[in-house]
């Protein structure tokens, strides 16, 4: 069991080529590298430039994050890296880099979760408890709505997508009314500007009889498509309003199913993580919400919702702080893995 470990992680799931370092719960370096214009063009992530770039950008990363933090290599007391999920190539780069540093330097290494890690995020820079909590975890893989009983060894999956995730869907409708790639963000930006309430856009398996088999789970091609039927039907369409009715449409569902997960489980606290949790209306209305169920609401600040290295970092160092044990040197990368597996 390490006490206040100084704690460097890795992340490279995706496009973000990132590391963040942390002591014990408190964050002292936070650096980002992205691809994400080598790919806007292709209008997503393209896996092969994101595995070069993410070899191109590693070390002068770790060199600024180390100076951001002003400590040496030496100082570190244990590793972390995202093992998965994500794109095989990209991971691979990380976790070599980690477990290389680690043997050089003779310490521990953590392989982590990704899905895990963007919740550990919350524990930096307060002092509250982590869990146990419900948390809605929708980022651009990623749509769930997670019971987290201890947050490095027991996730529970209460419901997940049945098809797009939610940043996914708010990337396909972006592409939809022609707004720049990632959709997250601009539909958000032209939101601003428009009605929500304009347009009524279906609200997915929300009908009592969704409620058997698919209590807390998601689902947003419906949504997609009837934004597609909308602009199709109405050509002279108002762009704003429709962002701002589509956005309304998935914080409306988000946080209802969150709400009666909190509810029903009984547990008070709802963290929500994940890229979409940047989202200025999901932010908003999640305040609002919560106020009136009696939740208490924990959202990252802005620049930690994102894919980034602090969150492996506080994952990492909750691993150690507990006294888990490290993993296995030359464990491997795992692309397509869910929640079963928390620390490799
Ligand atoms: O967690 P993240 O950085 O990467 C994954 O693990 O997927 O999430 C990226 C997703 C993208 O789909 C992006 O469009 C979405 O998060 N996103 C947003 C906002 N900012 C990022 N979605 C809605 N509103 C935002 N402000
Ligand atoms: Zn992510």
């Amino acid at each position: 069991m390490m006490s206040q470990p100084l704690v460097l992680g890795i992340e490279t799931s995706c496009d973000e080529t990132a590391v963040g370092i942390v002591r014990g719960r408190t964050l002292l370096a936070n650096v980002i590298s992205s691809s994400v214009e080598e790919h806007a063009r292709f209008g997503g992530v393209v896996p092969e430039i994101a595995s070069r770039a993410h070899i191109e950008a590693m070390t002068s990363v770790i060199s600024q994050a180390l100076v951001e933090a002003k400590i040496s290599l030496a100082d570190i007391d244990a590793f972390a890296v995202t093992a998965g999920p994500g794109l095989i190539g990209a991971l691979i780069v990380g976790v070599s880099s980690a477990q290389g540093m680690a043997i050089a330097l003779d310490k521990p290494i953590y392989g982590v979760n990704h899905l895990s890690a963007h919740i550990a995020v919350d524990s930096l820079n307060s002092d509250h408890a982590l869990d146990p909590a419900i948390a809605l975890l929708v980022s651009g893989g990623h749509s769930s709505i997670l019971q987290v009983n201890e947050i490095a060894s027991d996730v529970r999956v209460l419901g997940s997508t049945i098809d797009d995730a939610a940043g996914e869907a708010f990337d396909k409708v972006a592409r939809i009314l022609d707004l720049p790639f990632p959709g997250g963000p601009s539909i958000d930006r032209e939101a601003k500007a428009g009605n929500p309430l304009a347009i009524d856009f279906p609200r997915g398996l929300t009908h009592a009889s969704d409620k058997e088999k698919h209590h807390f789970d998601f689902s947003f091609s419906g949504l997609k498509t009837a934004v597609s039927r909308y602009i199709q039907m109405v050509p002279e369409y108002a762009r704003a309003d429709v962002a701002a009715s589509f956005q309304e449409a998935v914080v409306d569902v988000l946080l209802r199913k969150s709400l009666a997960a909190c509810k029903e489980s009984g547990i008070e606290t709802l963290i929500i993580a994940g890229g979409v949790a940047a989202n200025s209306r999901l932010r908003e209305l999640s305040i609002q919400r919560c106020e009136a169920a009696g939740i208490e609401l924990r959202t990252p600040p802005m620049g930690l919702c994102t894919d980034n290295g602090a969150m492996v970092a506080a994952l990492g160092s909750i691993a150690a702080s507990r006294g888990l044990p490290a993993s296995t040197l030359g464990f491997a990368a795992e692309s397509g893995i869910g929640l079963s597996k928390i620390l490799w």
